[in-house]
């Protein structure tokens, strides 16, 4: 096996790929050629608004259900695994809260959220350093999903460039295509984003008259690349994004599951003006409730609640409740604690089959979280072989999924969060016969085996 040193390209060539079409299809009136073929036969074909076109199908949810079917082993989804939740006594103490205070939990309730819920994930923030947080700061969402639409909704127009790591995680490009935002990735390694890529990239998208809205970063255990910002990283971007007035946008819904228990510093924690935070229960608990928290400046926040207010009028009631009837009765340190032994054997077990089935790939083994980000040989295409991998009952989400511009061919995101570990092993093994079946077709037209031998020789990782 050999480790790969670069996610996304080499820090000396720096390339900034973007979704151009997305600001000149903002100024489309008519359809594209390729979207006629399939939207002929709907009545209201030529009558959507312009963002409608941009919105486009998740490779994963494409995936769901062919993977959900009980023999296929998926490595796809990033499901987290709840079978540890307490459920019955969960159930029991939330059938207690619906009768004691049903007129509230059955009720509109505050667009900026419980009161009760916002005090709580005081808390949780406090993990990783922010502390300086109140109540009236943080503003309830219907997961960070919606947080980060949220967000986009307040900062940008069509053809505002967000500046983002690449890969991306896929929800947050569809947010971003629906609003007609260009995307422009900076370069990221095993350290996260490059601060260096990061500025190189403001001042070339500045120079080309771009207005730069906000940089999106997943800075733990990221989705997909599995890859952490370094701690001397951050203040670094922080700098940087202050230097040319750019907010910077947190996502953070992994940041506690650290497989050894470690946290990193939150970089709100070292900057309460220019970020906006997003953390979630949907890995840490379960996204059944769908509910995330946001924390931003307060000019930013003011302008979230409106938007709360406009898109769903307020979050769910008795989704929040049972949040905090969960935090208040329950041991949740103790459950994310498990949580995160569970996901680490899962990532031990990927990693030792990878080791073993599929050598001449490469990945890095990640700290936290729930994903490999898996280089494969050049020569071979993920997507393509998607369906190979399908029928030999193993599923993963194609690299493709993960940028807009179609790279991504060289990479699939491997899920170690669902599978428990005996399936695990038995995918990786299934995902080997089919890679090496397609290297011996490959190898017939004199590519992809060499570039599998050189490539497992040097070490080295190429740019997809
Ligand atoms: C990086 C990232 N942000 C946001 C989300 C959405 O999370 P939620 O369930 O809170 O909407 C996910 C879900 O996988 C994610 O990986």
């Amino acid at each position: 096996m050999s480790e790969s040193k670069n996610i996304s390209g080499s820090p000396s060539e720096p390339k900034a790929t973007s979704t151009k079409a997305a600001a000149a299809d903002a100024k489309a009136t008519e359809p594209k050629a390729t979207e006629s073929k399939v939207f002929k036969n709907d009545p209201w074909y030529g009558s959507y608004a312009a963002r409608a076109d941009n919105m486009r199908a998740s490779e994963i949810r494409a995936l769901f259900a062919t993977a959900s079917r009980p023999d296929v082993v998926s490595l796809a989804g990033g499901m987290p695994y709840l079978d540890y939740l307490p459920f019955k006594e969960l159930s029991e103490l939330i059938a207690k809260m619906l009768v004691d205070k049903g007129d509230v939990a059955w009720q509109y309730g505050s667009a900026q959220g419980d009161p009760h819920l916002r005090e709580d994930v005081l808390q949780i923030m406090a993990l990783e350093g922010i502390k300086d947080v109140q109540p009236d700061d943080v503003v309830i969402s219907n997961g960070s999903q919606n947080a980060i639409d949220l967000v986009t909704r307040i900062m940008c127009d069509p053809g505002d460039v967000v500046i983002a790591e690449a890969p991306n995680y896929v929800g947050a490009l569809g947010v971003f295509s629906s609003f007609q935002v260009e995307v422009v990735n900076a370069q990221t390694d095993e350290d996260g984003l490059i601060p260096e890529s990061f500025e190189e990239t403001i001042k070339a998208q500045l120079a080309a008259g771009k207005k730069v809205k906000f940089l999106y970063t997943v800075p733990n255990f990221h989705n997909p690349a599995g890859v952490t910002m370094s701690v001397e990283r951050r203040p670094k971007i922080l700098e940087i994004a202050r230097k040319y007035h750019v907010l910077v946008v947190e996502d953070n819904p992994y940041g506690l599951l650290g497989f050894d228990g470690q946290t990193y510093p939150a970089l709100r924690s070292m900057d309460a003006e220019n970020v906006v935070y997003l953390s979630s229960f949907s890995k840490i608990i379960a996204p059944g409730m769908r509910i995330a928290w946001i924390v931003a400046p307060p000019g930013i926040r003011k302008k979230l609640v409106l938007a709360n207010e406009a898109s769903i009028l307020c979050p769910p009631a008795m989704s929040q409740m049972t949040i905090t009837t969960y935090l208040d009765n329950f041991d949740w340190k103790n459950q994310i604690s498990q949580y995160r032994g569970m996901y680490k054997e899962r990532c031990d077990t990927m990693d030792a089959a990878l080791k073993k089935y599929l050598p001449y790939c490469s990945w890095n083994k990640p700290k936290g979280g729930f994903y490999i980000w898996l280089k494969i040989p050049e020569g071979l295409n993920s997507k393509e072989m998607l369906p190979r991998a399908i029928t030999a009952k193993v599923a993963y989400v194609a690299g493709t999924g993960f940028y807009l511009d179609g790279s991504g061919t060289h990479h699939m995101r491997l899920s170690f969060c669902y599978p428990t570990p005996d399936k695990i092993t038995l995918g990786i093994q299934r995902l080997a016969g089919v890679m090496n079946n397609e290297l011996k077709t490959a190898e017939l037209f004199g590519t992809a085996k060499a570039d599998a031998d050189a490539h497992s020789a040097a070490g080295t990782d190429k740019k997809d």
